[in-house]
C-alpha cells in the first residue's frame, strides 16, 4: 500500500500536472470502520464507528467560471470530466462523478452559491469494502467546496448535504452514520451517534487493544437494492407496529408485539432492535475497560446479521469465524452494509502478527483468495491538510 502522506503529495502534484497550476488547496476525508450498530442508522438508533486512517484526498481549486473539472486519480487517471453546475443531472456512464455531481449540487440546492472547480482526488479506502469509501469522496469534495467558497456548514449539515447526494445521484437509500463519522472522526476515539437526536460522544477505545480490518476481497455486488429493501422492510415493520421508527422499540415492547409481523419482517425488525440495546452495551462496557463484554457483543452482532438480518455472505462468516477463534481475539463482526468486504475483530495488540499470519493462510486455504488485514488508528475527521 502507498503510504497516505506519499498519496495526499501525489494528489496535490497530479493536480499541477492536470492543470498546469499548483492546487489552492488540500483536503482530507477519512473512511470508517463500524465497531457495532449496523442496519440500525435509518431506524433513527444507535451506531459506534470510528474514522480510519484511511482516507480520500482532494486537491482542488477554485474557477471563475461554472465549469468543474475533475480527476479521480485511482479509476481514470488521465482524463479530467468535465461538467458545468448549471443543471447537474446524474451522469449514466461516468458513474463515480455522480458523487461530486451530487454534492456540489445539493450544496447550491440549500443556497450556497458556488464557483466553478478543478479538482483531483484519489484515496486507500478500498472501493465496496463496507469501509465507507463513498462518504470519504462526498465528504472530501464537500470540505474542499466549504474552504474554498468559504461556506459557513456545520459538521452535521455537511454530513446531511453528502448523505442526501447519495441518495438523489446514487440511488442508496443509506442512513447517516458513514458520513457524520467521516467529519465528526476523533483521534483514539468511537463515537457513539444517536440517529434519531442526532448527537454523539466520543467513547475511548482500550490502548491494548487493536482494531483490526479483515477484507474478505470479495466486493459487494447489487447490493444497493439488498440495502434499499432492508430498509423498506423495516419501515414497514415499525408502521405495522404503530411506531415511528424501530427506535421506539425495545426488546420487551418487541417481543409483545412482533407476532403481528410476517416471519421474514419478524426477523429483521428483531435484528435491528437487538443490535440497538447491543450498541448501547457496547460502549457502556468500552467505558468500563471491559473488552470481553465488547467481544462477545461483537460476536452475537455477526449471528443476528447473518440469521436475521441476511446481509452476510459466506466469505464474511468465514473470516468472522476464524477470527472469533484466534487466540488474543475478544471478539469480531462483518462491518458495514454487508454482502462482502470486511469483517472488525478486536485483537490484542501483542497478538496481531500471530493473528494476521493465522486467519491469513487459514482464509486463503479455504477461499482461494488472499485476504488483507490491517490495523487501523481511530483518526480525526475531514479537514483542509
Ligand atoms: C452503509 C450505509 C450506512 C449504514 C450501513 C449499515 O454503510 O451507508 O448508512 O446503514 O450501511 O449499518
Amino acid at each position: 500500500m502507498v503510504p497516505s502522506t506519499d498519496l495526499a503529495a501525489a494528489t496535490a502534484s497530479a493536480f499541477q500536472e492536470t492543470f498546469a497550476y499548483p492546487p489552492q488547496g488540500l483536503f482530507r476525508a477519512p473512511g470508517r470502520v463500524n465497531l457495532i450498530g449496523e442496519h440500525t442508522d435509518y431506524n433513527d438508533g444507535f451506531v459506534l464507528p470510528m474514522a480510519i486512517d484511511r482516507a480520500v484526498w482532494a486537491a482542488a481549486a477554485p474557477r471563475c467560471d461554472r465549469q468543474v473539472r475533475v480527476v479521480a486519480l485511482s479509476l481514470e487517471p488521465n482524463e479530467p470530466h468535465t461538467f458545468s453546475l448549471d443543471g447537474l443531472k446524474p451522469d449514466r456512464v461516468i458513474r463515480w462523478s455522480n458523487y461530486i455531481r451530487g454534492v456540489l449540487a445539493l450544496l447550491e440546492r440549500a443556497g450556497h452559491r458556488l464557483g466553478g472547480l478543478d479538482l483531483v482526488y484519489a484515496g486507500d479506502v478500498p472501493i465496496g469494502a463496507g469501509l465507507s469509501s463513498s462518504a470519504a469522496v462526498e465528504m472530501a469534495i464537500a470540505t474542499a467546496a466549504c474552504h474554498l467558497f468559504v461556506l459557513d456548514l456545520a459538521g452535521l449539515e455537511l454530513a446531511r448535504i453528502c448523505q442526501q447526494a447519495e441518495h438523489e445521484f446514487v440511488g442508496t437509500q443509506c442512513g447517516l452514520m458513514d458520513q457524520l463519522i467521516s467529519v465528526l472522526g476523533q483521534e483514539d476515539h468511537a463515537l457513539l451517534i444517536d440517529c434519531r437526536h442526532l448527537t454523539w460522544q466520543p467513547v475511548p477505545l482500550p490502548a491494548e487493544v487493536a482494531v483490526l480490518v479483515c477484507d474478505t476481497g470479495k466486493r459487494r455486488g447489487l447490493a444497493d437494492s439488498a440495502y434499499n429493501e432492508r430498509r423498506a422492510q423495516c419501515e414497514e415493520g415499525a408502521h405495522r407496529l404503530g411506531v415511528a421508527a424501530l427506535r421506539d422499540l425495545n426488546l420487551g415492547t418487541f417481543e409483545a408485539q412482533a407476532g403481528q409481523l410476517s416471519p421474514l419482517l419478524r426477523k429483521r425488525c428483531r435484528h435491528v432492535v437487538c443490535e440497538n440495546d447491543r450498541t448501547l452495551r457496547t460502549a457502556k462496557a468500552l467505558r468500563r475497560g471491559d473488552t470481553a463484554a465488547v467481544g462477545r457483543l461483537m460476536n452475537e452482532s455477526h449471528t443476528s446479521l447473518r440469521d436475521l438480518y441476511e446481509v452476510s455472505c459466506e466469505e464474511l462468516d468465514l473470516m468472522a469465524a476464524l477470527a472469533q477463534s484466534q487466540p488474543g481475539c475478544w471478539g469480531a463482526r462483518m462491518t458495514g452494509a454487508g454482502f462482502g468486504g470486511c469483517a472488525v475483530a478486536l485483537v490484542d495488540r501483542d497478538a496481531v502478527d500471530a493473528f494476521s499470519q493465522t486467519v491469513t493462510t487459514l482464509y486463503e486455504c479455504q477461499t482461494c483468495r488472499t485476504p488483507s488485514l490491517y490495523v487501523c488508528q481511530a483518526s480525526a475527521g475531514a479537514g483542509p491538510v
